[in-house]
């Protein structure tokens, strides 16, 4: 029997699906076409040419698909444990690998989305906190070839079942940090200058998200890059994009509905928010 923590997607007053289709029409209607028309950033423009509208294919992603479908089959039964005040306490609850597979993983569009960006950005370091099985973080490894991604997960068992993919693809520039994000970002933190990539996919409520945003800031430069999830999933969540994108400290936005992602560049003199059609 396996162990995971129950944190993450599950909590913290989800917005009913009919409020996020209503939310994503209306994120339709306001969004850039995705083509570039309208858009006078050069580097969002380079952006949606060169990032945005690629697109990523070879054997190296179906390995890591067919690998995908395995997990989102697997019915073998976890049981759950609850992430409190910082320790990791378990409880009764079990639930399958496939269910908490299905209600977590980005699919594989975002997962490529985020392969490009690493590629195109090249930064110096990719942090991913909110592992699960480890598919995204494949993905973000793979365009790190001289680099190592370290990725955080807070559930004993899940960090398992993702070491075990990590191994079974062949990646070996991925250090998982166990533990709550509380204890394993300063220790992250003691071992870097800088943060070049962070990805936030955990813990998807405005009080974490936005510690998370100003320990982060920390520890940016004006190179850095932070992608946070699913920042329109509740109102939560909206609050703290809303209180990201207004952060004097932050120059650029792009809103892809089911990520946002924030620079820091300094050559950007008026802070610019994009709302842009993937
Ligand atoms: C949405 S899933 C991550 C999905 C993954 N990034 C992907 O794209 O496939 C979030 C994960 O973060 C973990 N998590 C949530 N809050 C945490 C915390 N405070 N500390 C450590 N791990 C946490 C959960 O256990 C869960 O596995």
């Amino acid at each position: 029997m396996l162990l995971i923590l129950n944190v993450g997607k599950g909590s913290k007053m989800k917005y009913n699906k009919l409020t996020i289709l209503l939310k994503y029409v209306l994120y339709l209607i306001k969004a850039s076409n995705g083509r570039g028309h309208g858009i006078h950033s050069p580097f969002v423009f380079s952006f949606i040419k060169k990032v945005l509208n690629t697109t990523t294919k070879g054997d190296w992603v179906n390995n890591i698909e067919n690998y995908r479908a395995e997990v989102l089959n697997n019915k073998q039964e976890i049981k759950m444990v609850d992430l409190g005040a910082g320790a990791i306490l378990q409880t009764n609850k079990t639930k399958k690998i496939s269910v908490i597979a299905r209600g977590s993983l980005k699919s594989k569009k975002y997962s490529t989305l985020l392969n490009r960006i690493v590629a195109y950005y090249r930064p110096s370091n990719v942090l991913e906190m909110g592992t699960s099985f480890g598919i995204t973080t494949c993905y973000l490894a793979q365009a790190m070839p001289g680099g190592a991604v370290v990725t955080m997960e807070g559930a004993p068992a899940i960090a398992k079942e993702a070491l075990h993919t990590f191994s079974t693809l062949g990646f070996s520039n991925i250090q998982l940090l166990e533990g709550n994000f509380d204890n394993s970002l300063p220790l992250y933190f003691n071992t870097i200058s800088t943060i070049g990539l962070a990805y936030v996919d955990g813990n998807h409520s405005y009080e974490p998200t936005m510690r998370y945003f100003n320990l982060l800031l920390n520890k940016s430069n004006q190179d850095s890059i932070f992608i946070f999830d699913d920042i329109h999933w509740s109102r939560e969540m909206e609050m703290a994009w809303k209180e990201i994108k207004e952060d004097q400290r932050v120059s650029l936005t792009i809103d892809l509905f089911y990520i946002g992602i924030v620079f820091l560049k300094k050559e950007n003199k008026e802070k610019e928010n994009f709302i842009i059609r993937f």
